[in-house]
């Protein structure tokens, strides 16, 4: 079976990062580098991190205009990162220019493109939030409008919500991959992921893959708890 855990290491130094990464990259599929690492470690740190065999999802949701997000998807995928996330906000000339743009850059350096990921509506905003900035006043709906965009524009992935997974399954081609963090095993302590599923709950309800932070790195024994989630997969 292929390793759907996608494990995030929110974590302040390279060091830290890397010492994970190395005990994690066996028994992960990914490892996912957001803007807090990258910002302070730098491209090094995606190159150290591919260094121990890990396949890296660089988490840095691009929004810009279409020439830039292209050039910033054209240098991650020359990094060789597997996946990457952009804001299907952007729109849909910005989200073709990603995907040609990973492409291309992929074929030109003779390798497979990354998984570019559309990000729809960030978890953190409620209907009020969208309301306040002009957009559709209701997530659920503007999640979905992006969504279809995002495909459209020949995106063949998405990063969403749990409670969005059942929704976008009935909506979208079978083939759309779906990365889903705010996942919990329970057995963690509470924090501000509010809207939660199991790793078992979020795999049966249509995630292609998870993604797995504090439940992990912040377990005595990261290895451990890895494994344990995994294993309740199968
Ligand atoms: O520690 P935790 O499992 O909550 O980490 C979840 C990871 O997924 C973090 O890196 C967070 O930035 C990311 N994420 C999220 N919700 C989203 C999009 C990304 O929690 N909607």
């Amino acid at each position: 079976m292929r390793n759907p855990v996608i494990v995030a290491l929110d974590v302040p130094t390279a060091e830290k990062a890397l010492s994970l990464a190395e005990s994690l990259a066996p028994v992960v599929g990914v490892v996912k580098i957001g803007g807090e690492l990258f910002t302070s470690a730098g491209p090094d740190i995606v190159r150290r991190i591919r260094g121990t065999g890990a396949s890296v999802f660089l988490d840095l949701k691009f929004h810009d205009i279409p020439n830039t997000v292209a050039k910033a998807v054209a240098a991650a995928t020359r990094l060789d990162v597997q996946m990457l996330t952009i804001h299907a906000s952007g729109g849909l000339e910005m989200m073709r220019a990603a995907e040609e743009s990973a492409q291309e850059t992929a074929r030109q350096a003779g390798r497979t493109a990354p998984l570019v990921l559309g990000v729809t509506v960030l978890t953190s905003m409620v209907n009020n939030t969208l309301a306040e900035i002009g957009a559709e006043p209701n997530v659920n709906r503007q999640v979905e409008r992006l969504a279809v965009l995002a495909v459209k524009a020949g995106l063949r992935g998405l990063v969403c919500s749990p409670l969005e997974i059942t929704a976008l399954r009935q909506l979208l081609p079978e083939s759309v991959q779906l990365i889903i963090p705010g996942i919990r095993t329970g057995s963690e302590k509470a924090d501000d992921q509010k809207r939660t599923l199991t790793p078992k709950e979020a795999i049966a309800a249509g995630a292609t893959s998870l993604v797995i932070g504090r439940p992990i790195y912040a377990a005595e024994n990261p290895r451990a708890e890895a494994e344990t989630i995994l294993h309740s997969l199968s």
